[in-house]
């Protein structure tokens, strides 16, 4: 694939939001670092966005959003979110708050846990992008995982070139760093991750913040971004590798083993992805036990299986 470098203009901008639209990647800057975004809405973008990034594993996605009118349609909005965003909004902090029930983003954007990170970028090409898209974009930083954020298009191109069709270059970014993650479903603040905001201008509106960065071990408050911990597994005990269900399990399929739903019939990996964890819901709610067929430990199967070892090995 050729990747285009575009200055950032009105032009280019539509483009961007086309591509967007038609379910493709772009990266593009944001006032943190540059984003490689994807339409939050359509599954099979959000699961390439896995696939460029080579990540191990599905790590939950901030969606991106013009602002707090956008975030009410995704989000279940409590005092403190309020607060946050009419202080700090659009700007480098992203909030993570209680997905709603007919919540439209991809579950893969969640790595299937029932909260979503949401964050209103003050940038004005990823608004630009966002107002022409009409709805939200998810957003890592443009880096392979494991490598260090991009803040020019040109790191973005020597990471991702041939691999996207197109790099919005507007420059260097202003912050640098990316966003303050705060948790902000309950009364009190969590700090998830320090970032481009600092603690004490949130402290200074909210109070103390709760340290939710090294809570691995702390029971009392919700894991950090990144432990991985928490993410989603069934309640069902899971067994891999399943070449046919027994009597008592529902048997969910991967390519030619059909089972009772399949997460891809024509062994595509990157709409496996896409499904896996709605498909874990459903089988979740049909069946006391899911088999599960053996899925390729290659590309997206990688992460699949990381999620699906982990969910089988949960005490
Ligand atoms: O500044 C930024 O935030 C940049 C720009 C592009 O907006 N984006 C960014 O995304 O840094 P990423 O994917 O590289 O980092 C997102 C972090 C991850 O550590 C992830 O674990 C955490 O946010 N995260 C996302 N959703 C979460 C959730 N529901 N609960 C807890 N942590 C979440
Ligand atoms: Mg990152």
């Amino acid at each position: 694939m050729e990747t285009q470098i575009l200055q950032a203009d009105a032009k280019s901008v539509e483009i961007a939001a086309a591509l967007l639209g038609a379910g493709h990647l772009v990266a593009l800057p944001t006032e943190t670092v540059y984003g490689l975004a994807a339409d939050a809405c359509n599954e099979i973008a959000v699961a390439k966005i896995f696939d460029v990034k080579q990540r191990p594993e599905f790590n939950p996605l901030i969606a991106h959003v013009t602002g707090p009118e956008a975030a009410k349609d995704l989000v279940e909005m409590t005092p403190l979110a309020k607060e946050l965003m009419a202080a700090f909004w659009p700007g480098a902090l992203t909030l993570v708050l209680q997905r709603k029930e007919n919540c439209p983003v991809a579950k893969l954007a969640s790595a299937g846990l029932s909260t979503l990170a949401i964050r209103a970028p003050k940038g004005e090409t990823a608004r630009a992008v966002l107002q022409k898209l009409g709805r939200p974009f998810v957003a890592p930083s443009a880096n392979p995982s494991g490598r260090l954020s991009p803040t020019k298009a040109c790191h973005v191109a020597d990471l991702l070139a041939g691999k996207i069709p197109l790099i919005l270059d507007d420059g260097s970014c202003r912050i640098g760093v990316e966003s303050t993650i705060i948790r902000a479903d309950g009364e009190r603040p969590i700090l998830l991750r320090a970032g481009g905001l600092s603690v004490e201008d949130i402290e200074a509106i909210t109070g103390p913040l709760i340290d939710g960065t090294a809570t691995k071990s702390d029971k009392d408050v919700p894991h950090a971004p990144g432990a991985l911990a928490s993410h989603y597994a069934p309640q069902a005990p899971l067994r891999l590798n399943a070449i046919s269900a027994q009597p008592d399990e529902g048997l969910l399929g991967f390519g030619d083993i059909e089972g009772d739903m399949n997460l891809s019939a024509k062994g595509d990996l990157t709409e496996a992805a896409a499904n896996l964890f709605s498909c874990l819901h459903e089988m979740d709610q049909r069946f006391a036990k899911i088999a599960v067929a053996r899925i390729p430990e290659v590309h997206l199967g990688r992460a699949i299986n990381d999620r699906l070892t982990r969910a089988a090995h949960k005490d």
